[in-house]
């Protein structure tokens, strides 16, 4: 038997070729682990490493009481548990090239793993139904729920436990190497995460499949994601600001963070000035009182897409839903001059009205209550003064109530129109009556005369 024990491709193989003996592992008793090692075990690891092991006479008893004596200081300096229960398992798997029988790599980078977050554990702490050599081909999978009870629960219930291969690994990478979340190593790094969660998300055919919007590179292009990969600003909202981790609902789910009525909070974690005047406003009372017709955040913002916003916006967006208001607003001159395309800083919606604390004009601290106008008008009209904010901004000539000079000088107009048409219309009726009288006698007079 050479020393260059080929275990590859099957580990009977090795065994056979070794020419060891199958050894009962102690499950709790990580010292006598090692000593009850089969002896080619350590003799192939040596060997591998390019000394010149025989695995016959006493040369081998010789190197055998050489190793155990190093073990022996090693003792003394590590952690007994962790070192002898890791080096068995990566005595073999310990070389990253190597293959199981199928061709699949069963390598484990022992360096990254005792630098990570399981490095402290036994390799057996995960497989624990691995408790002699040789081990059997194929192994129980492990049970992250042991260790991680509520990730596993909180899993169980997201909208990902019905997908099929969504294991937590395909969020977080390779058991072996997984890092601390505030690690940059780690795949849920804030920074890492809109890459983690876009291997499927960015992907169009498998957001074509679920029929759900591919929302990574929306999420990439907006301010948030900017933010997040050109700035690196650890505090801009990634993937799981707004959707949680493990505990991922479907929107409609009135749980979840993103369902239309948890909006406000979940983006008020961080922008908590915004959502305090938002809520003092009447779109967020409305909210709070279960009206789901007034707007959040993400109807006039966008979830993925939220861009740096501008009032340029609110015209199209509050007039989305008062149509009527953005009629009547089209009337006016604001509107005129902002459709010419000018530079001009013209009002629009929410110069007028603000964007979160929007208040009726009955509230005394509303920008349009009248008497604030002069301060709101005066924002762009300089000397604004009473006389000046009589002007309506949504003058509607139609409503008798809103605006009785307009609807009075409308009805006027209206009136002497009518009148107008009126006495042109009888006149002409009865000009031409007239003609026809005036016609008939001449004719008669003509004919007494022909006789
Ligand atoms: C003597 C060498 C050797 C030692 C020591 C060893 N393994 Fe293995 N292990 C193998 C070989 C060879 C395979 C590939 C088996 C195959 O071809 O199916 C394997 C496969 C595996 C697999 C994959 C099984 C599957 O279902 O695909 C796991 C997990 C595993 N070993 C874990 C361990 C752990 C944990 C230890 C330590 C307690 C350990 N091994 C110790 C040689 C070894
Ligand atoms: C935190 C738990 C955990 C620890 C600790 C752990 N593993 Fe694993 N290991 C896994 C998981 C999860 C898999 C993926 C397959 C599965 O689900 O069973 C795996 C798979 C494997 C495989 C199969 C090939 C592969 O990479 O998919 C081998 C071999 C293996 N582990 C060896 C080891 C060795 C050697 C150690 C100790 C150095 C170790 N494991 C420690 C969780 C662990
Ligand atoms: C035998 C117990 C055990 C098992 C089984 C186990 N882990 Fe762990 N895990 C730990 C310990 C201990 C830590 C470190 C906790 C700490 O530092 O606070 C940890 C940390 C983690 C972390 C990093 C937490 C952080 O700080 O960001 C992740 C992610 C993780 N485990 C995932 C898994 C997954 C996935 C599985 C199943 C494949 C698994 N673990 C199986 C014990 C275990
Ligand atoms: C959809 C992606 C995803 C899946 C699937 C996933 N995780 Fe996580 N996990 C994350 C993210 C992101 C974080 C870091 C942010 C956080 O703490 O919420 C995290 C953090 C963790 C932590 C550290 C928790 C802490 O507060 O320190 C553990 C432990 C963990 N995950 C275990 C698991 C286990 C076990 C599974 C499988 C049942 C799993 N994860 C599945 C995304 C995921
Ligand atoms: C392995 C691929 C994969 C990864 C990684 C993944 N997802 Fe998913 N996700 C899916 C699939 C597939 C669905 C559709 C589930 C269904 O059809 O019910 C889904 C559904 C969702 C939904 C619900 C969509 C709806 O119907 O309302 C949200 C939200 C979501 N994922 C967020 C995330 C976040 C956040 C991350 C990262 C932390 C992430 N996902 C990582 C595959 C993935
Ligand atoms: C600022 C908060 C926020 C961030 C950041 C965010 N989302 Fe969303 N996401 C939402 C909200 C709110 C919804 C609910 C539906 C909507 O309003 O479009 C949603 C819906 C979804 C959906 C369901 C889409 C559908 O068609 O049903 C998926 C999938 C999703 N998000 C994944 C992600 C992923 C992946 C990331 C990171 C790249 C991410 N989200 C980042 C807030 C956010
Ligand atoms: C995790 C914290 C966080 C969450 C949650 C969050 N944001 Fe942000 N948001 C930020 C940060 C940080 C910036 C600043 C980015 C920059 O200026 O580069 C920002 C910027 C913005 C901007 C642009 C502001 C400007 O002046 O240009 C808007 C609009 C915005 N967010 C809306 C939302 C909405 C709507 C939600 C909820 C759906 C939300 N954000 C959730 C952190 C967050
Ligand atoms: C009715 C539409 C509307 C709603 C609802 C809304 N916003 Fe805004 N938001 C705007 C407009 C328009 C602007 C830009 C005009 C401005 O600067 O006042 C803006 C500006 C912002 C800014 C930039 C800073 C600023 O004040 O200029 C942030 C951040 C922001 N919104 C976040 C939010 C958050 C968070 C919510 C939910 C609590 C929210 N918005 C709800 C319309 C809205
Ligand atoms: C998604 C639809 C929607 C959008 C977009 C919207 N609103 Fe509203 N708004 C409502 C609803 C619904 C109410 C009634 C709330 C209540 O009092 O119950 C309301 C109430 C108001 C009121 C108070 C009216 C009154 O009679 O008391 C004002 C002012 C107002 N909105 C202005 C705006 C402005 C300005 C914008 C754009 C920045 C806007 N709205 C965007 C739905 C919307
Ligand atoms: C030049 C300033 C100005 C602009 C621009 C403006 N408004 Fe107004 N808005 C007012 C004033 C002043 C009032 C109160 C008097 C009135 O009802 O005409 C008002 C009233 C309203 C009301 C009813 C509030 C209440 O308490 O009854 C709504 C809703 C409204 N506006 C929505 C809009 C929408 C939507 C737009 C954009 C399409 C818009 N406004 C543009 C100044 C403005
Ligand atoms: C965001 C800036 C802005 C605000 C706020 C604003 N306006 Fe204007 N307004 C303009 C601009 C720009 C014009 C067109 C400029 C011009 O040609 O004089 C204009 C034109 C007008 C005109 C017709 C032209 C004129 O100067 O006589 C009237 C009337 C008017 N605004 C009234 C108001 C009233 C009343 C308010 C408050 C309810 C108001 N505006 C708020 C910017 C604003």
């Amino acid at each position: 038997m050479d020393g260059s024990c080929n275990y590859r491709g099957d580990w009977k193989r090795f065994f056979l070729f070794c020419g060891t003996k199958p050894v009962k592992l102690s499950a709790t008793d990580a010292g006598t682990e090692s000593a009850d090692l089969p002896n080619n075990h350590t003799g192939r690891y040596l060997t591998t490493h390019g000394s010149a092991l025989t695995s016959t006479g006493n040369s081998l008893l010789l190197w055998k009481t050489l190793v155990l004596g190093i073990a022996g200081i090693l003792l003394f300096l590590t952690p007994v548990q962790k070192l002898h229960a890791q080096t068995d398992c990566l005595s073999c798997h310990g070389d990253t090239t190597m293959q199981d029988a199928a061709g699949h790599n069963v390598g484990v980078n022992g360096d990254t793993f005792k630098a990570s977050v399981h490095g402290g554990l036994a390799c057996k702490d995960c497989h624990t139904n691995i408790k002699a050599y040789p081990h059997p081909d194929k192994v129980e999978p492990v049970k992250c729920v042991a260790c991680h009870a509520d990730e596993v629960a909180n899993s169980a219930g997201s909208v990902h436990a019905s997908v099929p291969g969504h294991t937590c690994a395909s969020c977080h990478g390779d058991i072996h190497a997984v890092f601390p979340k505030g690690d940059p190593k780690s795949n849920v790094y804030p920074l890492n995460v809109p890459r983690t969660c876009g291997t499927c998300h960015g992907d169009a055919n498998v957001s074509k499949q679920h029929s759900m919007t591919n929302v990574y590179p929306a999420y990439m292009d907006s301010i948030h994601g900017f933010a997040l990969s050109k700035e690196g600003l650890l505090v801009s909202a990634n993937c799981t600001s707004c959707h949680g981790s493990h505990h991922i609902l479907s929107h409609n789910d009135p749980q979840s963070p993103t369902n239309k009525a948890n909006i406000p909070a979940t983006c008020g974690t961080c922008h908590a000035g915004v959502v305090t005047d938002y809520m003092a406003g009447v779109h967020g009372k409305a909210i709070a009182a279960g009206n789901m017709k007034a707007p959040v955040c993400t109807d006039c913002h966008t979830a993925h897409a939220i861009s740096q916003p501008s009032t340029a916006l609110s015209t199209p967006l509050c007039g989305s839903c008062h149509a009527d208001k953005l009629t009547t607003y089209r009337d006016t001159f604001h509107s005129h001059v902002s459709s010419l395309g000018t530079y001009v800083e013209v009002a629009r919606c929410s110069d007028c009205h603000g964007s979160h604390e929007i208040l009726p004009a009955s509230d005394p601290r509303s920008p349009i209550a009248p008497q604030n106008l002069i301060t709101t008008c005066g924002k762009c009209h300089q000397g604004a003064n009473a006389s000046f904010v009589q002007y309506q901004p949504h003058a509607n000539p139609h409503n008798r109530h809103q605006s009785p000079i307009l609807w009075f000088i409308q009805f006027a107009m209206g009136m002497l129109l009518l009148g107008t048409m009126s006495f042109f219309v009888l006149h002409t009726v009865l000009w031409f009556i007239r003609s026809e009288v005036e016609r008939a006698k001449r004719g008669s007079a003509k004919g007494e005369k022909d006789v």
